[in-house]
């Protein structure tokens, strides 16, 4: 912080000793599920791990459930658990993801997901990357870097411009964030972990070392510190745009790529 002037802020989330909810623990993700079942959501989308535990409870709700995968294990533990569609996230993808690729990860969960529906995730941020995860086996696709460019995403103008300045080469995998890899674009936060000799704390205590850092740079709209985390998808993205316009024209790309290829052994 001093080396790139910045001053400490009041955090945003505060750890609460009593009832240990500050960080991302096991106490605060089943704080969080009590909620997701209390409010009866119509969808749930677990992230990191098994909703295995919880499927009777989100079942007896109506709750539809989907699980986010980075390998073929995970893929036949949570089609065991029943769970409604598996997306297949490769190491493309923004935020925590999976070592293997999405092209060679997409088919691979497919075909171990026995049945259950299948949507491919990680670098899709145009039509083609949709009719691709097609191509693949997939029933549909996830999409979450391409969105972050839109006017209604809640995250930071800084971090918006950051995502129309990167390349494809602009994202890295770093633990310096949440303590788990994750892909994030390339900032004065991440070179710094990666030059110095120090390993991130283990999740979820690096966030505990990285949350003032990140939202003081916030504060001051360092998009060269706190770019935020992005797929390697964002070099396709040149603008801020309306989620409206952005989903037509994945639809439109997706249409006009099947199409094409429909022609392609005339
Ligand atoms: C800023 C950001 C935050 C994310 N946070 C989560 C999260 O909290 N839980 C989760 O399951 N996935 C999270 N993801 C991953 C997305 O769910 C999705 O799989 C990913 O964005 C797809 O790849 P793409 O970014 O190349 O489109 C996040 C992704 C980004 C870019």
């Amino acid at each position: 912080m001093n080396e790139h002037g910045l001053k400490m802020v009041e955090l945003d989330r505060q750890v609460d000793e009593e009832d240990n909810l500050g960080f991302f623990t096991k106490e605060f993700f089943e704080a969080q599920m009590e909620v997701v079942i209390e409010e009866k959501v119509p969808v749930y989308a677990a992230g990191l791990g098994n909703p295995a535990p919880w499927m009777e409870r989100l079942r007896a709700n109506g709750t539809k459930v989907m699980t986010v995968v980075g390998a073929v294990r995970h893929t036949v533990k949570v089609s065991s658990a029943g769970v409604d569609a598996i997306v297949a996230q490769g190491h493309d993808a923004g935020g925590h993801n999976s070592p293997v690729g999405s092209m060679a990860l997409i088919p691979q969960v497919v075909d171990a997901a026995n049945g259950t529906p299948v949507l491919g995730a990680g670098g899709i941020s145009d039509g083609r990357g949709i009719a691709a995860a097609f191509m693949l086996g997939a029933e549909g696709a996830w999409i979450g870097s391409a969105f972050l460019a839109s006017e209604e995403a809640d995250i930071f103008d800084h971090q918006k411009q950051a995502i129309i300045d990167s390349t494809e080469e602009g994202t890295v995998i770093s633990r310096s964030v949440t303590g788990k890899p994750a892909r994030i674009i390339r900032s004065a936060w991440t070179d710094f972990w990666e030059r110095s000799e120090l390993d991130p704390l283990p999740m979820p205590f690096q966030s505990g070392v990285a949350g003032p850092v990140l939202q003081s740079a916030n504060k001051d709209q360092r998009q060269d510190i706190n770019p935020g985390f992005a797929g390697q998808g964002i070099g396709m993205i040149k603008s801020v745009r309306p989620a409206e316009e952005i989903m037509a024209d994945l639809i439109e790309g997706m249409e006009r790529t099947l199409k094409d290829s429909a022609n392609m052994y005339d």
